[in-house]
Order: C-alpha cells, then sequence, then structure tokens
C-alpha cells in the first residue's frame, strides 16, 4: 500500500515500500504549491519529466540537501550529474528494475531545454513515467499533447493516470478525455492547470466529460490518495 500527494501543478509526493519520491518538484515560485522545497527530509528519488522550470523546478536543491537519485532522460540526467548530482538517466521506452518495482519512461510530446546566460546549455528530451510501486501502476504523463503512443498503455493496465488538461502547452480538457479513452486507467488525477492565466481549466468539466471512463480524483494541494 502507498500513497501519492498532490504538491500543485505537476508536482506529486509519492510514498510506497522502498520508495518515498518527489515528480516534478516545483514547489518555490509556484503560489499553488502545499510546501515548500524544505518540506521533506528523507527522499530516495526525485523524477524530473523534463527540464523546464516548472518541472525541474527545485529538484536540484532538494537532490542536493537530501541526497536522493535524480531519474530523468538521459541528456537531463547527464547535465544534473555536472552539477553533482546522483542521477539515473534513462531513455522513452526503456524499462528498469528499481528496489521499489520498475520504472518506465513514456514519450511525452512537447520540448525541453536549459537555458544559462542566454545559451541553450541542454536539450533534453521529454518524457513521462510508469511507476510501478508494490504492484500499483501509477502513470505520471509530464507536460504532453495528445498522442497515440497512449494506446501502448492501455495494455499496461493504469492504475493511477496522472493527466495535465491546462491546454495551451499541453492537452486540454477535451483532449485529456481522449487520452483516458487510449489509456482507460483505473482513476484519473488532472494536473498542470491554474497555476497560471494560460492554463486556466475546470477540473470539474474533465471529471463530468470522462464520467464512466475512469474514476477522475480532483485533488487540491496537500491532498492524498492511497494506492
Ligand atoms: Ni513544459
Ligand atoms: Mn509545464
Amino acid at each position: 500500500m502507498g500513497v501519492l500527494q498532490f504538491l500543485g501543478h505537476s508536482a506529486f509526493y509519492v510514498e510506497g515500500e522502498g520508495i518515498r519520491a518527489l515528480i516534478d518538484p516545483f514547489l518555490s515560485g509556484n503560489a499553488m504549491a502545499s510546501e515548500g522545497p524544505e518540506a521533506r527530509a528523507k527522499l530516495d528519488y526525485i523524477f524530473v519529466t523534463h527540464a523546464h522550470g516548472d518541472h525541474l523546478g527545485d529538484a536540484p536543491a532538494i537532490a542536493k540537501r537530501t541526497g536522493a537519485t535524480v531519474v530523468a532522460s538521459n541528456e537531463l540526467a547527464a547535465y544534473l550529474a555536472g552539477k553533482g548530482l546522483k542521477t539515473i538517466g534513462m531513455h522513452i521506452g526503456g524499462r528498469s528494475k528499481f528496489p521499489f518495482g520498475r520504472v518506465k519512461l513514456t514519450p511525452a510530446f512537447h520540448g525541453s531545454s536549459v537555458s544559462e546566460g542566454g545559451h541553450v546549455v541542454c536539450a533534453d528530451v521529454p518524457c513521462g513515467f510508469l511507476l510501478e510501486i508494490g504492484g500499483r501502476k501509477i502513470y505520471h504523463a509530464g507536460d504532453t499533447g495528445l498522442t497515440s503512443e497512449m494506446t501502448l498503455l492501455e495494455a499496461e493496465g493504469v492504475d493511477i493516470a496522472l493527466l495535465p488538461i491546462g491546454g495551451h502547452y499541453v492537452m486540454d480538457t477535451d483532449d485529456a478525455v481522449r487520452a483516458v479513452g487510449f489509456i482507460k486507467p483505473r482513476k484519473t488525477v488532472p494536473m498542470h492547470y491554474g497555476t497560471f492565466p494560460q492554463i486556466e481549466a475546470n477540473p470539474a468539466e474533465f471529471a463530468a466529460k470522462a464520467a464512466g471512463m475512469t474514476e477522475v480524483v480532483v485533488m487540491k494541494p496537500g491532498d492524498t490518495l492511497p494506492f
């Protein structure tokens, strides 16, 4: 048995047998965040879907403070390793065993890069994560548009899908409903909406449209969901 906690935007804390982890910890500078970057004393992993500031966020500082290992695409992992962080670089479609279960990187249709001093120093490939913890599967889509690649996730038997619904940079509510049709997750948690004006969306509208396809769980920052 594990627990998933929504921290606002696309940030989550996940705890289970052998894992205490953050996903996309955009906490400082995020008015929606339910906790700050100092909140967790002990962490094993930080999963980062891509380097945009609202996803990489506080990951470097938190990893440095806690000693947590950052799991990301190979490019982003190499960049962060160069900053002195412990990293595991994986890539799209690759699955790997971890002490708590398994991790697979999934495709995300999006962009990503890190700039320093006005120059791009790392162009990484954005991804999503399929986390298998205690036999349960959690899919964090990262930032992505709707893609037919999501149909491949149906065979995985996803227990909880974390899907962006805010539009503009990512899927809107209608496309997220189509994604639910592709993935067929038991439960779905909408994310990546309402944090800034471009990504205003109504999670109740998403829940109404996806009714009968999945159990939509609209989480407020700080809310927890057992799995
Ligand atoms: Ni992004
Ligand atoms: Mn984003």
